[in-house]
């Protein structure tokens, strides 16, 4: 059944009070609710109860403390009807039992690796409990948690810790937890287990003293120092940036091995992936750490923007997600560098967010309808989704989006709020009308800016044109308001740039067309346009390579330098793709523009200079050209104008890479700097292999032997990995050894091998698929191999014998019966079938068919291949 957000209205009844006692046992543990329920005054009045639940056993049913007769209500494993409720406040007491080992979908209360742990979002509270489970009905929690005290030493609530003790003549113990502030089901959680900790303490801005946690597996609590104080740097930052202040007397953090998603922000009891918590220098990559921080922040931001205000409905997904992405975007980039952040940003958006936007899947930022809420944990959602939230700000300027977030939390404090409150809170506090501004939210497709400059040597001005269109809009879409952050630059450097419809740099694009020009602009300019990526946008202008490298030498903003190199990547790419030429056209000077840019800037900045070297992804380029798509032909001109930079540029990065190597007994410090220096040294490596793979060979297997830190030993891993011969296959089986019993680490083993270029790779992946490393149930493994195959290896994926679809699909269908969230998303893979060439198409379209031909598909599963096949 499709949900239509239309169709919202509010709940005929109330949920003020929840206590819960949960008696943890393996495979029967018994919760019983007593809810506190009343008629909604905005609900109609008679109405039926109707509980939600899933794959739930009634046991008992009291209202009022009154066995229930049976032609009251009617129970079934997918919900609880009580068909005449009194009129006036009442109770219900419900017993139900469930098995948390044989919950293998990770939703509701599950069991991973012994430990008890529950995942609510969006919909599992009702595997627990019959409830109204909707975000929009917010109660205060009490939850009484009993377990064995063999099985579970530590149990875990939301809220402050309010009694503990022995159950008398057992073996069993409990704790009790109450939360006073309000809060949707999807936001409970427990935890009972076997765990050892980390601890600290945070006083708040306000004066409240809290008690710091963060749980692992016992043996693993050196790996939880960086979350911990990760924590901390949030906590602190959300007072500063925001004014948020924490409002419990403990924040705990636990880390679980089987988890569908990162990680999740219930109430005080943040519950994550370990893979987001769990790091040491010996362990853990660069990328690891920075991922770490973001995630706890993301989570830990949550506790304001989601928790204290949620949402009204699924819908408004957006209005805690995108926010949040946006505010743990922002605390990254004050803990690391901006331009470097903002870059990677970018990079996700383009290799997750267009794609998606431009296939079957598309949907608006706000959806209005959905079979699967799960299946819209999507990067629009979230990444295009804080796209908006940098737009307004970059809109109204930093003053006043702080004071309409002031605004947005103080009016909404409590509350479940929708996309319309967010945006009132601004409206309100700046005057402005943002009822144009708002349709970034309803409209799917990524819009496309064409723009022309034209100058005038007589008058001495610069006119810019701009035209906007969305893929897909009729043309009685309205035109999206859409800033344009932008300057001109000259052959020696930047220009002033004058003119009134530029204020502090930005240019508001509100219509279908308009233009805007420069006064006294004494040459020809070079326009530099959407700086720091002002707008989620494409952007067609007509630019030679030389006014582009123009940019990189002498742009003022630094996202731009590093734009305008991809820029010119991309057109070669493209250019030698469609051709199908041996000859690269423009390549030598690109090698040479970077050259001279390393020459001068790699050693002040080698994060930045890191990802100059970095050409734009395969997928990036096939994003680019949009339709007939051969990911053969992409593969090879990529490939081929890599080879020309490698030869130019690898006696330069032997030398660089050299020079900002640590000094010899230097301690591993995962701070911006040294990450940016090992950052660029593996960029280095890797160019330095594909100019000279013999010696490429050799470095990396020094590397590989002499490193101290993760990243460092991964990145001479996944060089030598492009390298086909013995030298990757003994490296490859010695790492398998040396960290056998290190799972995490062997996911990125998995990941390596799963993204090699190679006819051989199916098979591989096959045998790895029968490997210890590798198990089906638990998500990191899938995602590891079979998952990073379908994102990252587009060759192989996209074989012109389907032989990479078959793969995914067998794996997908083998999932889909004990995880369907996980099998669905690994199926979104196949959004973007309809850009291949018709050969690729067809193997597609066969084999998602092939998936709907099958009896039996979950909700998750058949609603992405539907979608899919949609035209
Ligand atoms: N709210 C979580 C987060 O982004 C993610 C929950 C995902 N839930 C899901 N059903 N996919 O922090
Ligand atoms: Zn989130």
């Amino acid at each position: 059944p499709t949900i239509h957000l239309a169709d919202y209205r509010p709940s005929d009844h109330l949920i003020d009070r929840v206590d819960l006692d949960i008696r943890l046992d393996p495979h029967a543990s018994r919760v019983t609710a007593l809810l506190a329920l009343r008629p909604n005054p905005q609900g109609k009045v008679g109405a039926p109860l109707v509980l939600d639940g899933d794959e739930l056993k009634l046991v008992s049913l009291a209202m009022d403390g009154e066995v229930l007769l049976e032609n009251a209500y009617t129970a079934s494993p997918s919900g609880l009807t009580i068909h005449r409720p009194p009129q006036r406040p009442f109770t219900l007491a419900i017993e139900t039992e469930i098995d948390p080992t044989a919950n293998t979908k990770l939703m509701g209360l599950y069991r991973s690796s012994g430990v008890y742990c529950t995942q609510c979002e969006a919909d599992g509270f009702r595997r627990i409990t019959y409830f109204l489970d909707r975000p929009d009905i917010l109660s205060i929690y009490t939850t009484r948690i009993e377990a064995s005290r063999e099985e579970a030493p530590v149990l875990l609530g939301n809220g402050n810790p309010v009694g503990s003790g022995d159950v008398p003549g057992t073996d069993r113990h409990y704790a009790i937890w109450q939360d006073p502030h309000p809060k949707p089901a999807y936001l409970f959680a427990i935890v009972g287990g076997r765990l050892g900790s980390v601890t600290g303490r945070f006083t708040t801005s306000e004066g409240r003293e809290v008690a710091l946690g963060v749980y692992v597996e016992p043996g693993k609590e050196a790996r939880a120092d960086y979350a911990l104080d990760a924590v901390i740097r949030s906590m602190k930052w959300d007072e500063e940036g925001f004014g948020r202040a924490y409002d419990l007397d403990v924040f705990n953090v636990v880390a679980v091995s089987d988890f569908n998603m990162g990680a999740m922000e219930n109430k005080g009891l943040n519950i994550f992936n370990d893979k987001y918590v769990l790091a040491s220098p010996e362990t853990a990559t660069d990328a690891d750490y920075a991922n770490i921080e973001a995630i706890i922040a993301h989570e830990y931001f949550h506790n304001w923007s989601g928790n204290r205000v949620t949402c009204r409905d699924w819908f408004q997904l957006c209005l805690k997600e995108g926010l949040t992405v946006f505010r743990d975007q922002e605390f990254s980039s004050d803990m690391r560098s901006r331009a470097v952040h903002r870059i990677s940003e970018v990079r996700t958006l383009r290799a997750r967010q267009f794609p998606e936007d431009a296939g079957p899947l598309a949907h608006p930022v706000r959806p209005k309808q959905y079979a699967e809420i799960n299946n819209f944990y999507t990067a629009t959602v979230y990444e295009k989704g804080a796209e908006i939230v940098r737009m307004l700000k970059t809109l109204i300027g930093e003053d006043a989006f702080r004071k309409g977030m002031d605004r947005y939390f103080a009016d909404n404090d409590g509350t479940a709020a929708t996309v319309e409150d967010f945006l009132a809170a601004f409206a309100t506090e700046t005057g402005r009308d943002l009822s144009h501004f708002a349709q970034w939210y309803e409209r799917p497709g990524t819009p496309r800016i064409a723009v022309t400059g034209t100058y005038d040597a007589a008058a001495k001005t610069y006119r810019l044109d701009f035209r906007q269109t969305r893929p897909g809009a009729g043309a009685d879409a309205p035109p999206l308001v859409i800033p344009v952050a932008l300057g001109l630059v000259g052959e020696d450097g930047p220009l002033a740039a004058r003119s009134e419809r530029v204020q502090d740099g930005v240019f508001v694009l509100d219509k279908a067309e308009d233009s805007v020009t420069f006064e006294s602009v004494a040459s020809r300019p070079v326009p530099s346009l959407f700086r720091d990526f002002s707008a989620p946008v494409r952007v067609e202008i007509n630019q030679s390579d030389a006014e582009r490298l123009t940019l990189l030498r002498h742009d003022t903003d630094a996202f731009n330098r590093w734009e305008s190199a991809q820029r010119v990547a991309l057109r070669i790419i493209i250019a030698a793709a469609r051709g199908g030429s041996e000859t690269l056209d423009g390549a030598e000077g690109f090698a040479d523009a970077l050259a001279a840019f390393l020459d001068q800037e790699a050693v002040n900045d080698p994060a930045f200079a890191a990802l100059m070297l970095a050409l734009p992804s395969e997928g990036e380029v096939a994003s680019e050209i949009g339709a007939n798509i051969d990911p053969d032909a992409i593969f090879a001109a990529r490939r081929r104008l890599r080879e020309a930079i490698a030869l130019r540029l690898r006696d330069p990065l032997i030398v660089l890479r050299e020079r900002l190597a640590e000094p010899a007994g230097a301690p591993f410090s995962p701070d911006a700097a040294s990450a940016g220096r090992r950052a660029f040294r593996n960029a280095a490596l890797d160019l330095i292999a594909v100019a000279d793979p013999d010696r490429g060979t050799v470095l990396a297997r020094e590397q590989i032997a002499a490193s101290g830190t993760m990243t460092d030993r991964l990145a001479g891993l996944a060089t030598l990995s492009q390298i086909p011969g013995d030298a990757r296959e003994a490296e490859l089986a010695a790492f398998a050894e040396r960290y056998a019993g290190e799972p995490l680490i062997l996911d990125k083993w998995l990941a390596i091998q799963a993204a090699i270029p190679e006819d051989g790779t199916i098979a591989r992946i096959r045998q790895l698929q029968q490997h210890p490393a590798f198990s089906i149930t638990n998500p990191n493994r899938v995602r590891s191999l079979v998952g990073v195959f379908s994102l990252s290896n587009p060759t192989q994926f996209n074989r012109a014998d389907g032989a990479g679809y078959a793969l995914v699909a067998e794996t997908v269908l083998a999932l889909d019966k004990r995880n369907p969230q996980v099998a669905a998303r690994l199926l979104t893979a196949f959004g973007s079938w309809r850009q291949m060439e018709p050969r690729r198409r067809a193997a597609a379209e066969e084999t998602l068919r092939g998936i709907v031909a099958v009896g039996g598909l979950s909700r998750d599963v058949a609603d992405i291949a539907g979608r899919s096949l949609a035209s």
